[in-house]
């Protein structure tokens, strides 16, 4: 139990309440980044002249030192600290004795901590945006492998209109792709360098922040100290982004949930990704795609719980702000799982070809019998009016428009052309779709197109 405070102090903490406050166990996580911190802010004091040379050389060593160590075995990150900081801080302290007491001249954990996560969100978030980016290749092979087989759109998880099955796999690529921009958009808001604000007032030190920023890779600097001190709006950026994400994620298990059950079995869930049941013997379970689904909630908590913790803060930093961590880290290690799970089971995923054309004709073609008789000069209310009487009497007697004869068609609605048997039917549905985001083949061979083009880019 070794905090960096204690000279103020006439007593030892309380133990299990020092605990209470610690954040090691959490934020070792952090360690790589504080150490790159302190690396940059030991060549800004020696910029500032507030180290000599020879002090700057000693802290570099010592800090390299220290980050081969922890790289190369992560148990090394460990001890009672109270945090990551007061951990290195105590080996610089063990390696350089007097010198290592000057690190931490002019700085603030409170800007540290803030440095630290907008470093570690700026190397994390590529590798999420990447793992986005394989799940959208997944669907874009998917799209491929399905060629022209129809399938239906549901709405009110009713068949609704036959769609290519290309073009389902393609709205959820189309989500997945602004999820890769909200990641985006939050790793720009980490952009900026915090240190130089001090514990909340700025630093007494002529510390070129410029420098310092443009040194770790900041496009920019802070523009307040006290708004930077308690400023997680990039946290609370990144949590909207990955709960978005996976709310994504959970619609796209929802569906498959469904399309891979017995009764619809528009899809096959292969073996691998499937689960059995200890007791039922003909059980082939979705497991992943419910544990994607209830992992979901975990994530929206955390970004809810962020925002309530920030909602009654005073200005400054506040010890509440030390609960931005657990939210980032979980919901970064659990969007990265689910991403992983679903392009697996997307990867694994196989077409009934025959089940999903079936399911996408009979009288989910009504649309297209009322865009008939709108063809031939019927007003589509009239028309809709007409079609839906047709569709009643039709369910009644358990049969759909493929089975009606020529004569009834025309005692149906006189109205209908001849031949309108012929032109109802799932593939000439989606042809006659005319606009870009539609299933028209054409365009959802476009869409396709670009969304290639979009994974090259990446
Ligand atoms: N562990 C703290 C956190 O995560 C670091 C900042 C501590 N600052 C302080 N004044 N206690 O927020």
């Amino acid at each position: 139990m070794a905090a960096l405070w204690s000279g103020r102090f006439a007593e030892e903490p309380h133990r299990a309440t020092f605990e209470f406050g610690a954040s090691f166990r959490v934020d070792r996580r952090l360690f790589e980044d504080d150490v790159a911190g302190s690396l940059a802010w030991v060549r800004a004091l020696a910029d500032a002249g507030v180290l000599t040379a020879d002090e700057h050389t000693a802290l570099g060593v010592a800090l390299h030192h220290i980050l081969d160590q922890g790289r190369g075995d992560p148990g090394f990150v460990s001890g009672d600290d109270e945090d990551v900081h007061t951990f290195v801080e105590r080996l610089v302290v063990e390696a350089t004795g007097e010198i290592g007491r000057k690190l931490h001249t002019g700085r603030s954990r409170n800007e540290q901590v803030s440095l630290d996560l907008r470093l570690y969100l700026r190397r994390r978030i590529p590798l999420l945006r990447q793992a986005v980016a394989a799940l959208v290749t997944a669907l874009a092979d998917r799209a491929d492998a399905a060629a022209d087989t129809l399938m239906p759109a549901y709405t009110h998880l009713r068949p609704a209109q036959p769609i290519l099955a290309a073009h389902f796999f393609l709205a959820h690529a189309a989500a997945l792709r602004r999820d890769d921009d909200r990641l985006a958009a939050a790793a720009r808001e980490a952009d900026a360098l915090p240190l130089g604000s001090g514990a909340v007032a700025g630093t007494a030190y002529p510390i070129d922040t410029g420098a310092l920023a443009t040194r770790l890779g900041f496009s920019r600097v802070v523009v307040n100290s006290v708004d930077a001190s308690s400023d997680r709006d990039f946290a609370v950026s990144f949590l909207h982004a990955a709960s978005l994400a996976m709310v994504h994620l959970s619609r796209l298990a929802e569906d498959l949930i469904i399309f891979t059950g017995d009764e619809m079995h528009l899809f096959d869930l292969p073996d691998a990704l499937s689960t059995g049941s200890s007791l039922m013997p003909q059980k082939k379970n979705p497991d992943p795609l419910e544990l994607i689904r209830g992992k979901t909630g975990r994530v929206v908590g955390h970004q809810i719980g962020l925002l309530i913790a920030l909602k009654g803060l005073p200005s400054g930093y506040n010890k509440d702000l030390q609960e931005d961590k657990e939210a980032i880290f979980d919901a970064e290690d659990t969007l990265g799982g689910s991403l992983a799970a679903m392009t697996a089971v997307l990867d694994g995923l196989r077409i009934d070809a025959d089940r999903a054309s079936r399911a996408a004709s009979g009288l989910l073609l009504a649309t297209d019998v009322a865009d008939a008789l709108v063809a031939r000069g019927v007003p589509f209310r009239d028309a809709h009016a007409s079609v839906g009487a047709l569709v009643r009497r039709l369910v009644s007697e358990g049969r759909s428009f493929d089975a009606l004869t020529a004569d009834e068609w025309r005692d149906a609605d006189p109205r209908f052309e001849p031949g309108i048997a012929e032109r109802v039917t799932s593939a000439a549905s989606v042809r006659a779709k005319q606009t870009p985001q539609s299933t028209h083949p054409e365009a959802v061979a476009a869409a396709l197109a670009d969304t290639r083009a979009w994974i090259a880019s990446r």
